[in-house]
């Protein structure tokens, strides 16, 4: 029979990207470039986001895609940043339809690929996000329409601080992470617990310290109680550039946060339980119960 330490490995390496999906990702970024070519001024794209530094949990979607614009169209950066994303909207659904929709700083292109129950799509990304940007030094300013303002980001500064914290935590950090996110976006909550879910990364950069444990178990456990306890800090954006990760969440929804990373812990508490008595199945299934289908039993 599987072991818990067995089943957390597999569970890792199912949220791991593998060459088909980067491949699928790779086709559709060329897919949506070869056409925005046609209507705007790019200088370059490129993959981006949890995608590009392996923080991205399965099924794959909302895959971010960064369109840098020319300096000839640097008039947009003095217009509202609805504006820029309007005819981004607009030109995207000349080609997807409704499958275009309108979001706060991109537009998100579905492709009409769904997870089977087991969460797989046959390796297909359901969907890509479209941020358009401009280069500010090394730096980027990409709009935000909820703010009303353009904001900078730095990918190659989250990215460093991620690889980073990889590293100093024998390599096991960014399997925790996706593995949280994959709890995050498990459909038993209703709306996510944590929102946006990059802020898990972002606490992760801090609540994941003193070095990897030895035991999947264990680590998880430790995750969910430190998340747990510092759900109602500020987080500032990791780059010090941006607005604070932790403004996407109202006092009311981060309450709810809190009470559903505890309950994650207690669930993990009793898995851990289980197996110090030798109930192995009844962890493995414990363990499912609190991630989902690709939490594997056998
Ligand atoms: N408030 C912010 N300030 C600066 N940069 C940000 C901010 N929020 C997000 N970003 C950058 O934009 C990227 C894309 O944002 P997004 O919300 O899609 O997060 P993500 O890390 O890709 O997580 P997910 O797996 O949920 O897609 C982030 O990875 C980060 O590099
Ligand atoms: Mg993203």
């Amino acid at each position: 029979m599987l072991t818990v330490d067995e089943a957390f490995r597999k569970f890792k390496s199912r949220l791991e990207l593998n060459d088909k999906e980067q491949k699928n990702a790779s086709a559709r970024q060329t897919e949506v470039r070869d056409y925005i070519d046609t209507k705007f001024k790019i200088d370059r794209s490129f993959l981006t986001g949890s995608y590009a530094r392996w923080t991205k949990t399965k099924p794959l979607k909302d895959v971010d895609i960064f369109f840098v614009l020319k300096s000839s169209e640097d008039h947009y950066r003095s217009k509202a940043p609805s504006t820029v994303l309007t005819d981004f909207h607009d030109a995207l659904v000349e080609k997807y339809g409704d499958n275009a929709r309108k979001q706060n700083r991109s537009i998100n292109i579905d492709f009409g690929v769904t997870a089977d129950t087991d969460d797989n799509t046959d390796y297909r990304v359901i969907s890509v996000d479209v941020v358009p940007a401009f280069d500010v030094g090394d730096d980027f300013e990409i709009p935000d329409d909820e703010l009303k303002k353009w904001i900078k980001t730095n990918p190659q500064t989250h990215a460093a601080k991620a690889t980073a914290a990889h590293q100093a935590y024998s390599s096991e950090w960014k399997g925790l992470v996706r593995m949280v996110k994959y709890w995050n976006n498990h459909p038993k909550h209703g709306e996510k617990p944590v929102k946006p879910s990059f802020l898990l990364e972002v606490m992760a950069l801090q609540c994941l310290h003193g070095g990897w444990g030895g035991s999947f178990d264990r680590e998880v456990q430790g995750f969910f109680a430190t998340l747990a306890d510092r759900m109602l800090d500020e987080w500032p954006d990791p780059a010090g550039l941006g607005p604070a990760i932790s403004n996407g969440m109202d006092t009311a929804r981060r309450a709810r946060a809190c009470d559903l990373l505890r309950a994650a812990e207690r669930q993990a508490t009793l898995a851990i339980a289980h197996t110090r008595c030798g109930r192995n199945g009844e962890a493995l299934r414990a363990w499912r119960d609190l991630f989902g289908p690709k939490f594997p039993l056998s």
